[in-house]
């Protein structure tokens, strides 16, 4: 292949890149529909570009019921009426990278949604057809097939509900998800050609990176057998196949110089690590940062152990505190339970929000110094809270599948406030938001945080601007006092931060470079707070 249309100045990017991910559906409403449009987020590049982002990922925009906010996609080329068309995502991508920005797309590979011309192809042939093999069709067990055909649990964690469903026809298809996202077949030839042409086509289109969804579940036991009686190899998590499938990727991203994140949720180091080798994925999202709770021991062998499971294979780390699916950081650092766990979701989780924002303002420092890239969700750099939806607006299927049990996913996803006092925080213009917005969330808004030097949103500003003098080299951890975080990294910048109780004296140093809150008038550190020191 000769010069990829979108060679970069900077090959190497993505190793250490802040990275921006936009919901679409509540980053901005361009047409006053209450639904974010990509003519939303056009006209709002100049805010990103002022935050200084290197790249944007878009969680999906393609045509889609929106039965899992996106991740049921109809058409990977064509993009969401909702949202706009693929010649304004086109003007985007490119408008974007004249400000210096790129793009991440998300593909969706584990499961299309049951509109999905191959599925309703499949459903109208019937059994046994070659339609049906690009999915997991098959007859139930029991005398009557009335039983599904094995005992996988659902990826939605607190769901209850089978990942099996059952046709008019008796057979049964499988969807890890909902009914509604059928998995499927990735030892179909056919799957994997279509999903290579699909990456070309937004590679054509100028994209830098993809994000895969659900990285780690695609490849399945072709038995298909139950968990219980054979739980290793896994039947449908981590399996070897899958591998192959990402080396053929990666050589079409090399194609264009792209590159790839995972979502690969993996308990073991070396497991995941394997996804990042050189002729596979460029970069995973790091799941154990993003869970890990606020405690310094804690999180200090959370950050040695990405370092260490990342270098043998020479990917940089990512740092994630937040995202889509999970508890927004200023409540979950607020409450007892600093964690995430899916399975501890649960409505009314009380939290101390002026202790979860001060937290969150030196999570901030702490994530911008770390090796690698950073990922900061929208609405992160505003400190928004997690809302608590009215439950007769809920809208993720999380929250029904598990029977009222988990709040589900929307507390995190509320429509972004721009401006105090115009309608819905100027999210849009004239209908209500798809979900709707706190009473509070204006005192959150765009512009009061701009005129703020305190506030959340200039804290970011100021970190990512300074960000770049940490450089791309190793971290050395400095001695310091129990519950204190301390390292160095290239040119004698220096992070510390405060866990504990008691006020931290500062390493020697010539200059405060940024601090997440003010030292104390002995110039200490207090308890949770961050700086950023010149040696
Ligand atoms: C992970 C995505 O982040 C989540 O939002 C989605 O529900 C599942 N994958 C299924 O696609």
């Amino acid at each position: 292949m000769g010069q990829p249309r979108h060679a970069r100045k900077d090959p190497d990017w993505w190793r250490s890149a802040v990275i921006y991910q936009v919901y679409v559906r509540s980053f901005a409403d361009g047409d006053g529909d209450g639904t974010g449009d990509l003519a939303g987020v056009r006209s709002r590049l100049p805010y990103l570009a002022g935050l200084g982002v290197d790249a944007l990922w878009f969680t999906p925009w393609y045509l889609s019921p929106l039965k899992d906010g996106g991740y049921d996609v109809v058409d990977y080329r064509a993009v969401d009426p909702a949202f706009g068309t693929l010649a304004e995502a086109e003007k985007l991508i490119a408008e974007a990278r004249a400000l210096g920005i790129r793009t991440i797309v998300d593909i969706v590979p584990n499961h299309v949604s049951d509109q999905h011309p191959w599925f309703r192809a499949a459903l109208a042939a019937g059994p046994g057809s070659p339609e049906r093999e690009l999915f997991h069709f098959r007859p139930g067990r029991g005398p009557d097939g009335e039983l599904p055909p094995n005992d996988w649990p659902s990826q939605f964690a607190g769901a209850t509900e089978p990942v099996w469903t059952r046709l008019p026809d008796g057979d049964w298809y499988l969807h890890l998800f909902t009914p509604e996202q059928p998995d499927l077949n990735w030892a179909h030839p056919a799957v994997r050609q279509e999903h290579e042409d699909i990456l070309r086509f937004w590679f054509e289109r100028g994209v830098a990176g993809v994000r895969i969804d659900s990285a780690a579940l695609l490849a399945k036991d072709p038995d298909l057998p139950d968990l219980a009686a054979h739980p290793e190899p896994h039947p449908f998590l981590d399996r070897d196949e899958l591998h192959t499938v990402y080396r053929s990727w990666r050589r079409v991203a090399d194609e264009y110089g792209a590159v790839f994140v995972g979502e690969v949720w993996l308990p073991d180091p070396e497991r995941f690590a394997r996804y990042l080798r050189p002729d596979e994925l460029h970069t995973a999202f790091n799941f154990s940062f993003l869970t890990c709770p606020w405690d310094a021991g804690r999180l200090r062998a959370a950050i040695d152990t990405t370092i260490a499971e990342h270098a043998p294979v020479g990917a940089p780390a990512t740092w994630v505190l937040c995202n889509h699916d999970v508890t927004r950081t200023v409540t979950r650092y607020g409450r007892a339970d600093t964690a995430f766990d899916f399975a501890a979701k649960a409505f009314g989780t009380p939290t101390d929000l002026a202790l979860g924002t001060r937290r969150a303002r030196a999570a901030a420092l702490l994530s911008l110094a770390l090796p690698g890239s950073v990922y900061v969700y929208q609405g992160e750099e505003l400190g928004l809270p997690e809302a608590e939806i009215p439950v007769d607006r809920i809208q993720d299927p999380m929250y029904v599948r598990s029977h009222g049990a988990d709040p589900g996913r929307d507390g995190c996803r509320v429509p972004l406030p721009w401006v105090d006092g115009m309608p819905y925080a100027g999210f849009g213009s004239q209908a209500e938001p798809w979900l709707p917005q706190p009473a509070d969330w204006p005192s959150y808004a765009v512009d009061r945080q701009l005129q703020d030097p305190d506030s959340m949103l200039t804290l970011y500003r100021r970190a990512i601007a300074l960000r770049p003098r940490f450089g791309d080299g190793p971290l050395t951890w400095l001695p310091a006092p129990d519950g204190v975080l301390a390292f160095s990294r290239a040119d004698g910048v220096l992070c510390v931060v405060n866990l504990a109780a008691t006020p931290a004296e500062l390493p020697a140093h010539s200059r405060l470079l940024l601090g997440s809150g003010p030292l104390d008038d002995a110039g200490r550190l207090p308890q949770d707070t961050a700086a950023w020191l010149r040696a």
